[in-house]
């Protein structure tokens, strides 16, 4: 696990768009494992100005989004496919195309069924690259919340009232409009990623990114599990980084550019 602790956001984005760029490129397989919330945000802006540069592109890349609300409506703006669509999709975004975004189906006639479909879909594209990750402050990825099994495959399961709480922001600040499941990618099939990348800014996120690094792994911070990957880049601002002891360490073998 590299960490990397930076002053500013934009230098924390560019960071993590050169090491995106820098995989995919150098990847056989073109296969990337998309996160929604605002953490990723200025990571796609800084991929939308690559391609806008004409220094980087989308077209051609698989994008598999981590997670799906169930039950909401098809042209919701908060629906995942939405926000992915409008971040990324189209030659005047990042060249994705909108055939090669896949996300699950959270409308489906039976979300276990299309839950277990996409876990085959990832397989069958030959396996995730590279995962872009968020963190919740409960320690979630994907929507894995507390107490979920380290090595689940994607599934339907449950928000937590925290989480709900968290997204209400992009509900019209009211959490009873935040859909109460969701389809996720499961620890299990994030393990499987060959390179991942979990990005997380702000101080509410302190505690989750000091269980993620230093705590033991455990079913209650799903994030603790990433301590087993190998190839785990995760960076942060700041804020994120205030309750990690061995900062000063981190930032040391950081600058040792291994
Ligand atoms: C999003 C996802 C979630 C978010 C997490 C943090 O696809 O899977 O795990 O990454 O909830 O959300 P933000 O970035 O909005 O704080």
């Amino acid at each position: 696990m590299q960490i990397g602790i930076f002053t500013d956001e934009t230098a924390l984005a560019t960071t993590a768009a050169k090491h995106l760029i820098k995989i995919l490129n150098n990847s056989e397989n073109k296969v990337l494992g998309l996160a929604t919330g605002s953490t990723p945000l200025p990571l796609y802006e800084q991929l939308r100005a690559a391609n806008r540069a004409g220094k980087f592109t989308l077209r051609g890349v698989q994008g598999f989004a981590l997670d799906e609300y169930v039950g909401i409506a098809a042209d919701h703006p908060e629906r995942y496919r939405n926000v992915l669509r409008a971040e990324l999709v189209g030659d005047d975004k990042t060249g994705l195309r909108e055939e090669d975004l896949h996300t699950p189906e959270g409308n489906a006639a039976d979300p276990r069924q299309a839950a277990a479909d996409y876990d085959a879909a990832i397989k069958a594209a030959g396996g995730i690259a590279i995962q872009i990750l968020g963190i919740g402050a409960d320690g979630h990825i994907g929507f894995n919340e507390p107490g979920t099994s380290l090595t689940s495959r994607t599934h339907v399961d449950v928000l937590t009232e925290q989480t709900r709480r968290d997204n209400a922001r992009f509900f019209e600040n009211d959490m009873d409009k935040v859909p109460s499941q969701c389809i996720t990618q499961g620890l299990g099939t994030i393990m499987e990623a060959k390179y991942i990348m979990l990005i997380a800014t702000g101080e509410n996120k302190a505690t989750a990114v000091r269980e993620l690094v230093e705590g033991g792994i455990s079913a209650r911070w799903q994030a603790s599990m990433l301590q087993m990957h190998p190839n785990a880049l995760i960076l942060v601002d700041e804020a994120a980084a205030s309750e990690l002891q061995l900062a000063v360490f981190y930032r040391e073998r950081w600058n040792h550019n291994l």
